[in-house]
C-alpha cells in the first residue's frame, strides 16, 4: 500500500494528545503544520529531538507553523517523559512545558494509517516502532514534503527550517531553490518558464550559465 504522496490531502484524523483531543485539520487552522513521529517514549535520540523542537519554538511560530509530535505510547507515558525532556533540554527559567502537543498512539492506529512504522526497529515484544517521519502540510491541508528517517538517526532541524523556507518561498513565487540554498541566496528560474516570461517576471535580471550543451536552463535570479 503506498503511503502518503506529495500533493495528497492529509488525513483529518482525531487523536488524544497531551493537551486534549484534537481534530487535525481544525488544529492546523490556516497555518502550515509539521507532524514529527517518534519511535518510543523514554528513548535518548527522541529526547534530544523534542528538546530541540522546543528550543526552536520561535523559529516555527515566525514561519506560521503548528507543530505536533506523535509517539506510540500512552498519555501517561508522554506526561512522564515530558518532564525528562524539559529537564534535559531546557534551562529551568526558559520553559516549564513543551510548546507543542504529543499524540498518544499506543495502539499504533495512526502509525499504520499514515505509513509510519519502521519494520527494522522493534520493541521488546517484537512490535515495530515508528520511524522518524517529518510531514510538512500546507495551509491547503496537502502534503508538501515528507522525510523518513530510521529510528537510529536523529533529524537535522536546521535542514527542516531550511526546507520550510524553500517551501514557503516557492509556494508564493515561481522560483526553485538550488542545492544547499539558504534564504537570501539567489534562486533559480524554473525550467518550464519561457525566456520572455522570465524577463517580465524578474526585471532585476537573470544570469544564465553557459553550458557545453548550449542549452539555457541554468538560470539564476535574485530572491525578491
Ligand atoms: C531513540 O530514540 O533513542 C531510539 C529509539 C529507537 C531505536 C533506537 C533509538
Amino acid at each position: 500500500m503506498p503511503g502518503l504522496l506529495l500533493g495528497d490531502a492529509f488525513p483529518d484524523f482525531e487523536a488524544e494528545t497531551t493537551n486534549g483531543k484534537i481534530k487535525f485539520h481544525e488544529f492546523l487552522g490556516d497555518s502550515w503544520g509539521i507532524l514529527f513521529s517518534h519511535p518510543k517514549d523514554y528513548t535518548p535520540v527522541c529526547t534530544t529531538e523534542l528538546g530541540r523542537i522546543a528550543r526552536l519554538r520561535s523559529e516555527f511560530s515566525k514561519r506560521n507553523i503548528k507543530i505536533i509530535a506523535l509517539s506510540i505510547d500512552t498519555l501517561e507515558d508522554h506526561h512522564g517523559w515530558t518532564k525528562d525532556i524539559l529537564a534535559y533540554n531546557c534551562e529551568e527559567s526558559a520553559c516549564c512545558s513543551l510548546p507543542f502537543s504529543i499524540i498518544a498512539d499506543s495502539k499504533r492506529e495512526l502509525a499504520v494509517a499514515l505509513g509510519m512504522l519502521d519494520p527494522d526497529e522493534k520493541d521488546k515484544d517484537g512490535l515495530p516502532l515508528t520511524a522518524r517521519c517529518v510531514f510538512i502540510i500546507g495551509p491547503d491541508k496537502r502534503l508538501k514534503l515528507s522525510l523518513l528517517y530510521p529510528a537510529t538517526t536523529g533529524r537535522n532541524f536546521d535542514e527542516i527550517l531550511r526546507v520550510v523556507d524553500s517551501l514557503q518561498l516557492t509556494a508564493g513565487k515561481r522560483v526553485a531553490t538550488p542545492a544547499d540554498w539558504r534564504p537570501g541566496d539567489c534562486v533559480m528560474v524554473p525550467p518550464n518558464m519561457s525566456e520572455e516570461e522570465a524577463a517580465s517576471l524578474f526585471p532585476a535580471g537573470i544570469y544564465t550559465k553557459d553550458l557545453p550543451s548550449g542549452k539555457k536552463y541554468l538560470r539564476y535570479t535574485h530572491q525578491q
